[in-house]
């Protein structure tokens, strides 16, 4: 039953709850251990909708348009949605987002100086995640690859060095909770994605497409901190007790 999962359990079951979530600012990064009804304080009739947003976002592959579980995926594949789906959404959407920030910071800055702030935040962004996706592809990702390989194809461990492994992470961690910072400080700013009066179709379309990137952005985070680092874990504690 949908009402008695955590927030964070559901999305990880059904990445397309998030969307809803985000919509109805339900937090469920972080701890995310509030079920539905609790993080709508007992207001049932508001649980019940967004249930039901939920049940309807699942139902159209609303969001992700998947035909899989992620929950379910081999780590390999994991790592592999992670580079196909989010990274890629980071690649194709972050660049033409800053090219919009920064029309829409020139035209409308006199009177909205928070666009400039906002525009700094993405540069910012862009940097941290261009670094941070390499890490994972290059470094990250293919050493979980190793470890998956080792524990199920009962391969030779002996050279493996599972510090390299857990060292990183706890670096991706960090990085991770930077970003959903650096979003947070928008959402401020931001004044929750809500346009001003004077705002010209390019400025709806920006605080639009900065809405929708926050949500793929969330999402990813959530799903690399709550299932692939925990599955790795699993598969560490095989030979260590230390663990991530
Ligand atoms: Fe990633
Ligand atoms: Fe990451």
């Amino acid at each position: 039953m949908i009402s008695d999962k955590s927030l964070s359990q559901i999305v990880i079951e059904q990445p397309a709850a998030a969307a809803v979530f985000d919509m109805f600012n339900l937090d469920y990064c972080g701890d995310g251990i509030q079920t539905i009804a609790e993080a709508c304080k007992g207001d049932l009739a508001q649980a019940g909708l967004i249930a039901a947003r939920v049940d309807e976002a699942v139902m159209n592959g609303a969001f992700l348009n998947m035909n899989f579980k992620v929950k379910d995926l081999s780590l390999s594949a994991l790592c592999s949605y992670f580079v196909e789906k989010h990274h890629g959404t980071i690649r194709s959407v972050l660049p033409s987002l800053l090219v919009q920030a920064m029309k829409v910071t020139e035209k409308h800055k006199i009177r909205h100086p928070e666009l400039m702030e906002i525009r700094d935040l993405l540069v910012n962004l862009k940097v941290e995640l261009d670094h941070h996706m390499m890490k994972e592809e290059e470094m990250v990702y293919p050493r979980i690859k190793v470890l998956e390989e080792i524990v199920y194809d009962e391969q030779d461990g002996g050279d493996f060095n599972y510090r390299m492994l857990k060292d990183p992470i706890k670096v991706l961690l960090r990085e991770h909770e930077n970003s959903v910072e650096t979003f947070r400080k928008i959402k401020v700013l931001s004044n929750n994605f809500k346009v001003p009066d004077d705002a010209c179709d390019l400025y709806n379309l920006f605080y639009q497409n900065l809405l929708a990137f926050r949500t793929d952005l969330r999402l990813h985070v959530h799903l690399e901190n709550k299932l692939l680092f925990p599955k790795v874990n699993a598969l560490l504690r095989v030979f260590s007790d230390e663990v991530i």
